[in-house]
């Protein structure tokens, strides 16, 4: 037997996995898997075989095809009213979570700190730990999971290499306000900190206000390297096509990780996001209303219900807090949604080190056709 010393001990088989198993083998509705059932626009899926027929079929330049990189550019300039350099500020990665592997890796080094917040995204920290860093973890706080700005403040200190920061968030659907970055730029101002800020839900905010973005800020833009994935914006999550914006300094040392990691990115499936960017970006302004509505017919759908419904302000998913219905934890409690009851969903206790013991609650997705959310409020509202 070859002898070898795992450099990642501790990941296992994910919750994600264990569910949909258990919901592939018992035939129950998939509320747990993060991504919509139903395809993105027909568009794209033309556009994408005709690059493919014309020929775009070798390597793209390692920073992304130029034409996506000046459609997103345009978007920005279009939504944020801010100005980036398609040249030296955009990179095309395969997917958000390259963009943030890769950008761990180009600056965290051997006993730097980065702080972190759960509940948290489960690539975060397996990366800082491939880093040599390690990963300090802070719980978001109260009802609105918000940003626990003193524990921020005392946790800061000449090991902080980086904060990674996920505004619209999942799993819990909260968002970060202008107030909010302005508090934390204040935390940050004068300190060796990079700010790795996932925004790979931007487009989903509902009511009136669009996503906050960071880059607004002329105090953070120096420290700011910003993620997005088209497979959230496009509905298209298995295309793995995602970017990541940063000024030319940060953006020159990712890219020498992008270079050895992939390299580049699927070049018909570039070409084609280019396209739709830029001759369909009402679709791109107008997703958050898009999944506003499926939003609003899943919350009215389960007023009546035993659950208490967290409402989320952006993302697709919902969080149901079922303290009126088990005791159970929230693992047991989904394994019995899905035994019991034909729904499968996920126990948000997976996203933290420490979860409160006393939390109970689960995240339902509902980027899913109006079939799948209909069926879902019948089985929801019969608990
Ligand atoms: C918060 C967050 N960041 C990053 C990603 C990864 O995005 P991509 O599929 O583009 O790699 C996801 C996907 O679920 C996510 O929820």
């Amino acid at each position: 037997m070859i002898k070898f010393n795992s450099k990642l001990p501790n990941v296992g088989q994910t919750i994600f996995t264990t569910i949909s198993a258990r919901a592939n083998a018992s035939g129950a509705l998939n509320l747990g898997q993060g991504f919509p059932d139903f395809d993105g626009d027909k568009f794209l899926k033309e556009r994408v075989c005709h690059y493919i027929e014309e020929g775009f079929n070798q390597y793209a330049p390692m920073t992304g095809v130029k034409e996506l990189r000046d459609s997103i550019a345009k978007y920005f300039n279009i939504k944020y009213k801010h100005n980036i350099n398609p040249d030296t500020e955009i990179t095309i990665t395969s997917g958000a979570t390259e963009a943030l592997t890769a950008s761990i890796l180009a600056f965290v080094k051997e006993g730097d700190e980065v702080l972190v917040f759960d509940p948290c995204y489960d690539s975060y920290v397996p990366a800082i730990d491939l880093a040599g860093g390690s990963a300090k973890r802070l719980n978001l706080v109260g009802e609105g999971f918000s940003l626990p700005f003193s524990k921020i403040e005392e946790s800061i200190n000449d090991k902080t290499k980086m904060i990674i920061i996920n505004s619209p968030h999942n799993p819990t659907g909260a968002r970060l306000t202008k107030a909010d970055w302005v508090k934390l730029a204040k935390l940050v101002e004068n300190k060796n900190i990079i700010l790795l800020s996932d925004e790979v839900y931007e487009g989903i905010c509902f009511d009136e206000e669009y996503h906050f973005n960071p880059r607004n800020l002329a105090s953070l833009a120096d420290r700011l390297i910003s993620v997005y994935s088209f497979g959230k914006s496009c509905h298209m999550t298995g295309w793995k096509v995602g970017y990541l914006v940063a000024n030319p300094g940060l953006t020159l040392e990712v890219r020498k990780l992008h270079q050895y990691i992939t390299f580049s990115t699927f070049t018909a499936a570039q070409m084609a996001l280019a396209d739709y960017l830029s001759e369909k970006v009402d679709n791109f302004l107008n997703l958050g209303d898009f999944y506003k509505e499926k939003r609003d017919f899943l919350v009215d759908g389960l007023k009546e219900s035993r659950f208490k419904v967290l409402k989320p302000s952006s993302t697709y998913f919902c969080l149901l807090d079922y303290s009126n219905i088990s005791k159970l934890n929230d693992v047991d409690f989904c394994l019995k949604l899905i035994e019991e009851h034909g729904i499968a969903t996920i126990p948000i206790s997976v996203f933290y080190e420490n979860a409160p013991v006393d939390q109970k609650i689960v995240r339902i997705c509902f980027a899913k056709d109006q079939e799948t959310l209909t069926r879902a409020l019948d089985i929801l509202n019969a608990i």
